[in-house]
């Protein structure tokens, strides 16, 4: 069986033939391997890369990290775009962004020879702490579905297999690889799932990420109720599960996560060292049925990503490519939330300024070694105060002291560093800084003209000086072009349109998983006591005023809209309901505006949220343009999982459509009653 295959030889066989369909190369394949390649296929080795099986012609799939930027080596010796961070991307609202960013860093992918991207990561924001946020897109579900789908397209379309990452419940770095989430079921289906499920059924994604943590106190690389009955048997993913980095070490057994369907463990042998699948074999422990669906999962995506085909025949790579650049300038441009504009403070003005104080500990760091693994190496990052500069050259003078100057801009915030926006650890602290705050208040004496911009990829207490601060604009870690992106709103080239994808809380004390020690962090269990009240869903429901609510984002122009017209007042069955609302630019700047619509149920036979996301469209206008947008419901919208049926449910009764500018500024809305 083991003898060589001459290429000429190998051309012939089925597998190798393009036209013939792909699970039928798939089980050839399959039948070809020996128990022992089979076994060989489901461990990784060097870091990134799956066994070859030169027998037959089977190259290593290559893997890289990760979500900003296509990472090869720990040295930067291999180049890459730096995109806008997660946060930043999600604070776009805007999917068809994530698609186009999804086709670039697959492009980027291509460029470098590999076949697959580790990302999106996409485990809802729980928590402000968690050192991973920033690498995270929102705490809303829908949301996070939406753009999920639009990023995994994206990649997909390039034949770059896409990782979807952590499955499951990934919420918090602290005790990563021991912690249990304990989670409720109604919690999973309504929050944590959706985004996944929609990653799979809607954007048919090709590999999934397995968590390091538990989940309901078994690890996610052997959760045999997760990975093999939900996601494989209730959801039909058809590609394979990979585990992270290392996860495996701690799992129970060879067999369970054989068993459970986990097809290959990363980056090297632990429990799939070929002796150890072997003795579990023969003791029965697994079958080679079971052993075939998992590597038959893997094949398929070797396929789809044209491991076997002429590399002139897949769509062509390209890499640090202006295009790519102008695209993470866009992202970050979009992303960037104007939270406070008091007195119209921004956008600065060229003519009238002659000077501006640039300070603060975060105007000229640079921000691409993103804080583990979503590093990066870009051939260039602008920083803010370069992006300023540039700016400013030869029309204002920028300099360092706020009493001599008509504005000051703060560059202040966090960095990727232990304890705060980086992977491993939580953030120490929801302050900033204490000496940022110290500098903010004493610049605020020596000139009031000032505004804060953040540089940060989570929320932060901003309490003790916000109600100083005219101006805030939170500008996340934008990428390599950030420095230029910042300046063009700053300036006011463009409007800004970011909304938050998390609500920014006043107190950590407010947010609803920092309620004790067991909900946040827990020790060998933490406790998801809030159960679907994740994020606006605790805030709104139970009355809590947030610094800045979901949603929320200021532009230099303003929106008014109206005209909420719903097809019908009455819902039957499947009905689709079509709802309208226009939406006008009535101030002086182009713009785009974020619309958003959210469901309130007026009576349950279970406790709801007081409003959910079902749809948000962006929209860009010219000053005095106005456009209808248009919006469906039915009745999966209204739904919700009831735990005692164990399925989700819709109850007759009457809705309201909201329609508004964040989860809290709701402009209009109307009521419809569904019939069931
Ligand atoms: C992270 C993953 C990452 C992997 C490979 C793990 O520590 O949790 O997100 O893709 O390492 O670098």
């Amino acid at each position: 069986m083991s003898e060589e295959i001459s290429k000429s030889e190998l051309l012939k066989l089925p597998f190798m033939n393009i036209s013939l369909a792909l699970e039928k190369r798939v089980e050839d394949l399959l039948e070809r391997l020996t128990l022992k390649e089979k076994f060989k296929l489901c461990a990784g080795r060097r870091m990134w890369y799956t066994k070859p099986i030169k027998r037959l012609g089977i190259k290593p799939l290559a893997m890289h990290d990760g979500p900003h930027g296509v990472r090869v080596d720990e040295q930067g010796k291999t180049q890459s775009t730096y995109f806008p961070s997660t946060i930043c991307r999600a604070a776009t609202w805007n999917p068809e962004l994530s698609e186009k960013f999804g086709i670039a860093i697959a492009q980027e992918v291509r460029d470098v020879g590999a076949q697959m991207l580790l990302a999106p990561g996409i485990n809802i924001h729980r928590t402000p702490m968690c050192g991973r946020t920033f690498e995270y897109q929102t705490e809303d579900p829908y949301l996070n579905k939406k753009l999920a789908v639009s990023v995994v397209r994206g990649i997909q379309s390039q034949r770059i297999a896409a990782c979807v990452k952590h499955f499951i419940c990934n919420n918090q770095e602290t005790n990563r690889f021991t912690v249990s989430s304990e989670v409720s079921e109604r919690a999973l289906q309504e929050i944590y799932f959706p985004a996944f499920k929609a990653a799979v059924q809607e954007a048919d994604a090709w590999s999934i990420m397995s968590s390091y943590n538990k989940i309901n106190g078994i690890y996610g690389s052997e959760h045999h109720h997760l990975l093999r009955d939900v996601l494989m048997n209730k959801w039909g993913f058809k590609g394979f599960v990979v585990s992270d980095w290392s996860a495996m070490n701690r799992t129970t057994s060879t067999e369970s996560c054989i068993n459970a369907g986990l097809t290959l463990e990363m980056p090297t042998l632990n429990k799939y060292f070929p002796s150890k699948m072997k003795k579990a074999f023969d003791e029965g422990k697994f079958t080679e049925e079971t052993l075939n669906d998992n590597v038959k999962r893997l094949l398929r995506i070797m396929f789809l990503t044209g491991l076997f085909d002429e590399e002139s025949t897949l769509p062509q790579g390209s890499r640090n490519t202006r295009e790519h650049q102008i695209l993470a300038r866009k992202i970050a441009e979009e992303g960037m939330v104007l939270l406070k504009n008091e007195g119209d403070l921004l956008p600065l003005n060229m003519d009238k300024l002659r000077k501006i104080a640039v300070i603060g500990p975060n105007a000229n760091i640079q921000t691409f070694l993103g804080g583990g693994s979503s590093t990066n190496f870009p051939p260039y990052e602008i920083t803010p105060l370069e992006g300023l500069k540039q700016k400013c050259k030869g029309k204002i003078k920028i300099i360092d002291s706020p009493a001599m100057a008509d504005v000051t801009v703060f560059f202040g915030g966090l960095r990727h560093i232990k304890g705060m926006d980086a992977e491993g650890d939580d953030k120490n602290a929801f302050a900033l800084p204490p000496e940022q705050v110290e500098l903010i208040k004493k610049t605020i004496k020596e000139n009031s003209n000032i505004i804060v911009v953040m540089i940060a990829g989570s929320p932060v207490s901003m309490i003790e000086w916000i109600n100083e601060v005219p101006a805030v604009l939170q500008a996340w870690y934008g990428g390599m072009e950030t420095g230029n992106a910042i300046s063009a709103i700053l300036f006011g080239e463009l409007s800004p349109s970011g909304k938050l994808p998390l609500t920014f809380p006043k107190y950590l004390s407010d947010s609803p998983a920092h309620v004790s020690e067991r909900t946040y962090p827990g020790d060998e269990k933490v406790f998801y006591d809030e159960g679907i009240f994740v994020g606006y869903r605790h805030f709104d429901t139970k009355n809590i005023e947030p610094l800045f609510p979901f949603g929320h984002g200021l532009s230099y122009t303003n929106f008014t809209c109206e005209n909420l017209i719903l097809s019908k007042e009455k819902l039957t069955g499947d009905e689709i309901l079509t709802i309208t609302v226009d939406i006008m630019n009535s101030g002086e700047y182009p713009g785009s505006e974020v619309v958003q619509l959210y469901i309130q149920d007026f009576e349950s036979s279970v406790e709801r949220p007081l409003k959910e996301l079902k749809g948000f469209k962006k929209v860009y206008l010219k000053p005095g343009e106005r456009v209808t947008t248009t919006f469906e419901i039915d009745k999966s919208d209204l739904s919700f999982y009831s735990e005692n049926l164990g399925k989700w449910i819709v109850e007759e009764g009457n809705f309201n459509i909201l329609v508004g500018d964040s989860s809290r500024d709701i402009r209009l809305q109307t009521t419809f009653e569904y019939l069931g």
